[in-house]
């Protein structure tokens, strides 16, 4: 059976569509606090300097299997790799992709259970009730698994509809109200008194505090952030049209997923310093620190507070869903393919799949002690082995195979639409892809698990 494939109908969509993979719960709880911490403008430099040298040529390689292949993930790899057993990266990413899909639907859920918790007004108090709000919520065995399934049924809902008309429609839409929310959210934070120090803490630069180790943290959370090894690029880059600038479209992604990060930032540490609470990152940030910044930075006017608290939930909300759509895509794209089946029987294989790995995840936070093994929680685990071990495989040899197998004439023709660009920086890409990407992502990689501390 020949399955008529879709495709991104247009540039802003495909730039657009990509970006929301890319801007997710990392570009507001992570990126802020390693800025923060780690030399403010100084390391957003180094941050900067890691997007062009891995960030970049890392998401061209998977736009260009992508684009190449047409297919899913685990078949384009397969088209390039001459009969050898490369497609098995396909495999991986789509396994990583699948199992993210499962953890990040759970923290999806709290972000849409604390929206409503904010519309119905449940997360006004002191510092201990938003703490124990969170502990008892996150703990409980149904809550937090049902807002989870919630939210992976409208991610399936718009994965259904196709790319062209559900996951492009979609970014569309909400990439450009997410954009306006965090402006909006930059402006109500940094007209709070006491602002500016908190302005000064994210952007002022300070050389003396990066170290190997914050270069290496920057680099990893180039990689995560821009979706690197999960084939989700790889999978959105088949729906690529032969027109698409595969060069342009990764700098306009990249350019605008640190733009998003810094604003975050903008958002965060000038509303908590107005009222001094130092920031931190993770889910304590956005569950249990910011609910209470925001209500004590506007204390005089508890309607601003509740309305900023709001916006900033519907935020979150956006940024997961649009990151969980690329998330399913990958999987349902490679079910709908490999079995010869609708897309829409593949979506509710994929959403089933990862409402049993969601719930399991879920429960082990607390419901129940027999999901915690070596003193992790299943949660942990996932999160610990895809993030730290599997997307540093799948990035790895995604840029051994380009770097070094797959004919170099194949990987110029996509760089340059075959001869349609003029691909000046063509060498200085197969440069970086075939020496320096994999020695970062080695180094990452070492880094992660604490060999190199
Ligand atoms: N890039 C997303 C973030 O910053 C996370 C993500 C990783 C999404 C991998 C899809 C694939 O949160």
């Amino acid at each position: 059976m020949k399955i008529e494939r879709g495709n991104f109908g247009s540039k802003v969509g495909i730039v657009l569509a990509t970006a929301g993979s890319a801007v997710g719960l990392g570009n507001v709880w992570r990126f802020p606090y390693m800025a923060g911490e780690n030399g403010g403008a100084a390391f957003i430099l180094i941050y900067i300097a890691c997007i062009f040298i891995l960030g970049i040529p890392g998401m061209l390689s998977e736009f260009i299997v992508g684009r190449h292949g047409q297919a899913n993930a685990a078949r384009s790899y397969d088209k390039l790799s001459g009969g050898k057993p490369w497609k098995f990266i396909g495999y991986l990413g789509i396994l990583t992709s699948t199992i993210i899909l499962g953890f990040y639907a759970v923290v999806a859920g709290w972000c849409l259970q604390y929206l409503f918790a904010s519309i119905v007004g449940q997360l006004s108090g002191d510092v201990q009730y938003v703490k124990a709000y969170f502990q008892d919520f996150s703990c409980h065995p149904v809550y937090p698994v049902l807002w989870g399934v919630y939210f992976i049924l409208v991610t399936q809902w718009v994965v259904m509809r196709g790319v062209r008309s559900g996951i492009e429609r979609a970014s569309k839409f909400l990439m450009p109200i997410l954009l306006i929310l965090l402006l909006v959210l930059v402006v109500a934070s940094c007209m709070l008194p006491g602002a500016v120090d908190g302005i000064r803490f994210l952007l002022k630069p300070d050389f003396s505090k990066l170290s190997g180790g914050v270069m290496l943290e920057a680099l990893g959370q180039a990689f995560f952030s821009l979706s690197l090894g999960t084939a989700c690029l790889c999978t959105y880059a088949s729906y690529f049209t032969k027109y698409t600038n595969l060069l342009n479209s990764a700098g306009q992604i990249a350019l605008l997923d640190t733009i998003i990060a810094v604003l975050a930032g903008l958002m965060i540490f000038p509303a908590a310093a107005s009222v001094g609470v130092s920031p931190d990152s993770g889910p304590s940030l956005i569950f249990i620190t910011l609910p209470n910044v925001f209500q004590q930075a506007f204390s005089a006017a508890p309607f601003v507070g509740y309305i900023v608290s709001l916006m900033f939930f519907v935020l979150l909300s956006l940024a997961a869903l649009t990151s969980l759509m690329s998330l399913h895509e990958v999987a349902t794209a490679f079910f709908e393919e490999e079995f010869h089946t609708t897309r829409k029987h593949a979506a509710i294989v994929v959403t089933t799949t990862t409402i049993v790995i969601g719930a399991f995840c879920s429960l082990s936070l607390g419901a129940t002690d027999t999901l915690t093994f070596f003193g992790r929680s299943l949660f942990s685990w996932f999160d610990f082995i895809t993030g730290q071990i599997f997307l540093p495989i799948v990035g790895f040899l995604t840029c051994i195979f380009i770097g070094w197998y797959v004919d170099h004439q194949i990987v110029r023709d996509e760089f340059t639409n075959w001869g349609e660009l003029r691909g000046r920086f063509f060498h200085l890409y197969i440069f970086l892809v075939k020496y320096v990407c994999p020695l970062a992502i080695l180094l990452i990689f070492l880094h992660q698990l604490g060999a190199l501390n």
